[in-house]
């Protein structure tokens, strides 16, 4: 993994944490109701009639656990939190330390989990890497997903079919028609893009 990229990107979310605390604004999400609409989409690669464990990757404070406590209640979970930003582990252990089934960290560990969801960790790009750079960033980082995932994996990206005008230039835009491609060809027979929820970015899910 591109350190370069880790550590700006870490401090690029330290800073939003900083100013606007374990609030949707504070990982950088518009809204919560934005943010919970990306958990609705990510979440349909779970199985919820069984019990599972999933890794959140670029957990943030966290707020997925708050998602899952009230949507798949009566499922036996376990949750694993891992951001490269410390303070977001920090208000994560601040705001969920209590919960036995939970816990977080700041360096990603080897071990193998049921699922994996990513959030938003593709989106800014900052000026840490050219367009294809930062492409095979992103492939490399959904290799990972693959071998630490036993079920399947899901993540979101800022979409290609954007508004023109409304596209900022430290953002990644990414082409889901490519990832789709790319995840049927090396991850998985079933696969689904979802680009139908009014966000300017899509879902993948991939089923194992
Ligand atoms: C847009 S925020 C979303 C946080 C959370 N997923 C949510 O939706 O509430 C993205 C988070 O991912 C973290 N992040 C980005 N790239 C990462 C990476 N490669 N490894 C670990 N964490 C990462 C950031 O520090 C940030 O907290």
């Amino acid at each position: 993994m591109n350190r370069k990229i880790l550590k700006a990107v870490g401090e690029y979310y330290t800073d939003k944490v900083l100013k606007h605390g374990n609030t949707s604004l504070g990982v950088d999400w518009n809204s919560k109701e934005s943010q919970y609409l990306r958990f609705e989409q990510l979440c349909k690669v779970i199985k919820t009639s069984e019990p599972f464990s999933i890794l959140d990757y670029g957990c943030g404070y966290a707020e997925l656990i708050n998602y899952l406590a009230s949507t798949c209640p009566q499922t036996t979970h376990t949750y694993l939190g891992y951001d490269v930003s410390e303070k977001m582990i920090e208000e994560a252990e601040k705001l969920f330390g209590d919960k036995k089934y939970a816990s977080f960290c700041s360096v990603l560990p080897v071990k193998v989990m049921d699922y994996i969801v990513a959030s938003g960790i593709f989106n800014v790009k900052l000026d840490l890497a050219e367009q294809e750079e930062w492409l095979q960033y992103i492939l490399e980082t959904l290799g990972t997903f693959d071998r630490l995932s036993l079920k399947g994996f899901s993540f979101n990206a800022l979409t290609l079919y954007s508004d023109a005008d409304k596209m900022k230039d430290y953002l990644y835009y990414a082409d889901p028609l490519f990832l789709f491609d790319y995840c049927k060809k090396n991850f998985s027979r079933n696969v689904a893009l979802l680009h139908d929820y009014e966000l300017y970015e899509f879902t993948i899910i991939v089923r194992k």
